[in-house]
């Protein structure tokens, strides 16, 4: 089936879905107690955090509004410089609101450094940064999430909403993409 063809270019799975269901349950806990009475504004980081984003909500018990940004990074040949372009912006206001950003994966945090640094200029009453995953390794520049799924180790992961090319999104699991398929 098509199903069996695509996971065929996945060398490992490094967390279920029944494992990352019981991770969110977890984190959403935490933000349920943190956030009863702030009424935050929720900002996906399209196109990564989508379903980390929509199983997070689910499990939300506050009151909150739900927003999406749109970024990319500019790049130079094949090497990232690190510079973030906005492509599509909030529809809300944040100027006094607390604002919890939801992402698929810290890499080097060029991304949520950015993100957090924009939303700060607009005021927002607070920032806080909930990411499915964290590849610390790798970071270049200095921003941290206050709520993690899971630790990753330096390799390309797909699934869950993580891409290669496009493609993988969709996999219902965390896995790590085979090297043939990208070298
Ligand atoms: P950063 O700005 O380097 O932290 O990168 C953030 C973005 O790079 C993430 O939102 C992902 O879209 C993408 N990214 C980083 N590592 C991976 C990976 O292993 N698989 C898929 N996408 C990744
Ligand atoms: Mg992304």
């Amino acid at each position: 089936s098509g199903r069996a063809r695509m996971n065929n270019d996945v060398e490992k799975v490094l967390y279920t879905q029944d494992q990352v269901n019981q991770r969110l349950d977890e984190l959403a806990n935490t933000l349920t107690e943190k956030y009863q009475d702030e009424f935050p504004v929720l900002v996906s980081v399209m196109t990564g955090a989508m379903i980390f984003t929509s199983e997070m909500m689910k499990r939300l018990n506050f009151k909150l509004n739900v927003d999406y940004v749109d970024v990319s990074s500019y790049e130079e040949s094949s090497e990232s410089t690190g510079k973030v372009k906005l492509i599509q912006d909030l529809s809300h206001d944040i100027k006094d609101r607390p604002v919890i950003i939801m992402e698929d994966i810290i890499d080097t945090g060029h991304t949520l450094k950015y993100l957090a640094d924009l939303f700060a200029d607009r005021g927002a009453k607070s920032i806080e940064i909930c990411s499915l995953l964290d590849k610390p390794d790798r970071r270049e520049v200095d921003v941290e999430a206050d709520y993690v799924g899971f630790k990753v180790p330096n390799e390309f992961i797909v699934g869950y909403g993580l891409d290669f090319n496009g493609l993988y999104r969709n996999l219902p699991f965390v896995g790590v993409l085979k090297r043939s398929v990208y070298e």
